[in-house]
């Protein structure tokens, strides 16, 4: 028994030593591409985590949804049935590349369509006025767009001399932290000082005097830490960053907003003041809300005439965003905001939000049975779990526990982090939460303009207590 318990445990080991090999100082976004990569690699256990975040993981049965494995994938095969219809007629055509601007247009219609009907918020492409919505290979190329808008608006304003800084508070998703490095941009990393990790206006007023801020990068819902910023208290940070800089640009990453049971509300503050729309740009994709990672299907959103140079440069240099393909699966997943079919309008939010409680049942039964089973390894406290009895709170699609002073023990005997200590005693793999603190590529290239703060160092330690579970990447308990 015992021998079989360290088999498993060396098992678990040679997978994290080839899988920090292979994943370095990559964003961990890589690691959804890579499926078929860790099974041809025999590393069984990493794949099956990885490949699980979608449709298959809907019994068809479910007590509590009986007809979402049928609706869910009803919609998925339509849309890629649709994308095989759409490719046929282009290979009547090989060269009817003018397709793609019709199709352009029309799926710009659904996005546009889509925010106002789910969000109340109307986002339009208008003939000779600056565009509003960008179509992109999905949200992290949307993000690329939005950075390259907050650069670009920098030198319109001051010139070339300096890079434009950017307030990223943290945690946070690390990809958009590596677009910056890759950019040159210089960051500023804001450690939080609420007990649950959320942005906060008071914590504006700690970036020091003479910190010239160009742009925000913010992630409002559930990325990394599964909580979600309650609207008044966004717009609150908003208002402070603005009252700094009135030249700031706002990223908000809501590729998650849509999922969310209470999607309107998070962002009804939007037309409160007349500033938002000139700063805020806005990141969505269909990749979250259709479970389907790795879809790349994205949009950028925003009223801003002032950020949306780059931008627009940007989308024109790649050819005027996504291949017909995608274009064709996008337009099927919103066709009925383009065709103005309410009902079906109205089916298709309910099936994302139902697409999204499918997840948060994925969460809420992997932490009951890890708290069940490893209470020792597993903290009292628990400051980012919104509720950590019945692991039921709303829109959220990861977890970070806090992991207890015995898995810190464990870490240090065997040299490795919390979380690697605690994947080796149950099998559950996540990352640290110093992972979503910083990026190795800023830190290298000296772009972090608050390194070596003491109080974010301190920040940045105390994470690594914190294991952050990904519900695409996490398998349940093994025996
Ligand atoms: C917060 C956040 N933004 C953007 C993305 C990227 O979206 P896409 O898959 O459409 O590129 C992700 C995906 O992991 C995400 O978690």
């Amino acid at each position: 028994m015992e021998r079989g318990r360290s088999n498993v445990r060396a098992k678990r080991l040679e997978v994290f030593e080839s899988y920090r090999e292979l994943f370095a100082s990559a964003p961990i976004r890589l690691m959804s591409r890579t499926v078929s990569t860790m099974q041809s690699l025999g590393y069984d256990d990493l794949a099956t985590a990885i490949g699980d975040l979608d449709w298959r993981t809907v019994p068809a049965d479910d007590p509590e949804d009986p007809a979402l494995r049928q609706d869910w994938g009803a919609l998925l095969d339509a849309s890629f049935e649709h994308m095989g219809g759409w490719l046929r007629q282009l290979s009547a055509h090989p060269m009817g590349y003018n397709l793609d601007s019709l199709g352009y247009a029309t799926v710009i219609k659904g996005w546009s369509e889509m925010w106002s009907h789910q969000l109340g918020l109307r986002f339009e492409n208008v003939a000779r006025s600056t565009p509003q919505i960008f179509v992109f290979h999905g949200g992290n190329q949307a993000l690329q767009a939005a950075l390259l808008g907050v650069a670009e608006a920098r030198r319109d304003r001051v010139g070339t001399a300096e890079p434009a800084t950017v307030l990223v508070p943290i945690p946070t998703f690390p990809c958009p932290l590596d677009q910056m490095a890759l950019q040159g941009m210089k960051v500023h990393l804001l450690a939080p000082r609420t007990r649950g990790m959320d942005p906060d206006a008071a914590d504006v007023a700690k970036v020091p005097e003479g910190t010239d801020i160009d742009g925000v990068y913010v992630m409002p819902v559930n990325n990394p830490t599964g909580r979600t910023l309650e609207p008044a208290k966004l717009k609150a940070f908003v208002e402070a960053v603005l009252d700094r800089w009135p030249h700031a640009a706002i990223i908000l990453d809501s590729v998650y907003v849509r999922l969310h049971p209470r999607d309107r509300e998070l962002l009804a503050w939007y037309e409160d003041d007349p500033r938002f729309a000139d700063a805020i740009i806005i990141i969505d994709s269909l990749s979250k809300t259709h479970g389907v990672t790795g879809l790349r299907a994205g949009a950028l959103l925003t009223r801003s005439e002032r950020l949306a140079g780059g931008i627009t440069r940007y989308a024109q240099n790649i050819m005027a965003g996504p291949s017909n393909a995608m274009q064709a699966v996008m337009l099927s997943l919103i066709a009925p905001f383009v065709t103005g079919d309410l009902e079906l309008a109205e089916q298709r939010i309910r099936l994302q939000l139902r697409i999204g409680r499918h997840m948060q049942r994925r969460r809420r039964l992997l932490l009951r049975q890890a708290f069940m089973r490893y209470p020792k390894l597993l903290d009292h406290d628990q400051p980012l779990l919104p509720d950590p009895t019945g692991f039921d709170w709303e829109g959220s699609m990861y977890a970070d526990l806090r992991l207890s002073d015995h898995c810190a023990d464990l870490a240090e005997e065997a040299g490795v982090s919390p979380t690697v200590a605690f994947y080796l005693e149950t099998g559950i793999a996540g990352v640290p939460l110093e992972g979503f603190c910083s990026n190795p590529n800023l830190k290298k290239h000296g772009l972090i303009v608050n390194d070596g703060d003491a109080a974010l160092a301190k920040f940045q330690k105390n994470a690594r207590r914190f294991v952050r579970l990904s519900f695409g990447m996490t398998p349940p308990p093994r025996e």
